[in-house]
């Protein structure tokens, strides 16, 4: 997990450079005016997905974990809090993988951790790292976000 805000240069210089190339595209783009859906960046390598929601208290929802893409996970509007953890054995699976949309569920994550992000914020997940996004700390709230994914050999090329 890696987080940050899209504008603040001098920290994300460092960086991956496919991690960039995701600011550079949210940096680019009037946010708020972004419609909610798929917008291609580079075919089925990057792309982003854009949603509006409300959140939920944590305990009302399970964690995500994804084999092939990493999230860099943006915050438009509101405020959202994400869980996460380390990855474990305990951290049992409670679906089976879906392989179109790539990720399965986990009913318990063991020593969670949290992020609550502001606008402009962004969230890095690696495939296998269990996160929750979504959630509210006390009044569930609408929020405007952006995931992109983005395919995990691509990091490593
Ligand atoms: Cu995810």
């Amino acid at each position: 997990m890696i987080y940050g805000h899209i504008q603040h240069q001098q920290v994300n210089q460092y960086l991956p450079e496919v991690i960039l190339q995701a600011l550079e595209f949210l940096n680019n783009q009037s946010l708020s005016e972004l419609e909610d859906g798929r917008h291609d960046i580079n075919g089925n390598l990057m792309f982003a997905n854009v949603m509006t929601f409300d959140t939920v208290l944590s305990e009302t929802k399970q964690a995500e974990v994804h084999k092939d893409y990493i999230d860099v996970q943006c915050l438009i509007s509101g405020e959202e809090t994400i869980q996460y953890c380390i990855e474990s054995s305990n951290n049992q699976a409670s679906t089976d993988y879906d392989q179109e949309n790539d990720f399965f569920l986990v009913r318990n994550i063991e020593n969670a951790n949290q992020v609550t992000l502001q606008p402009n914020m962004f969230a890095v997940f690696f495939p296998g790292e269990p996160h929750k996004p979504g959630c509210t700390q006390q009044m569930p709230r609408t929020i405007k976000k952006v995931v992109i994914k983005v395919r995990k050999d691509l990091l490593k090329l």
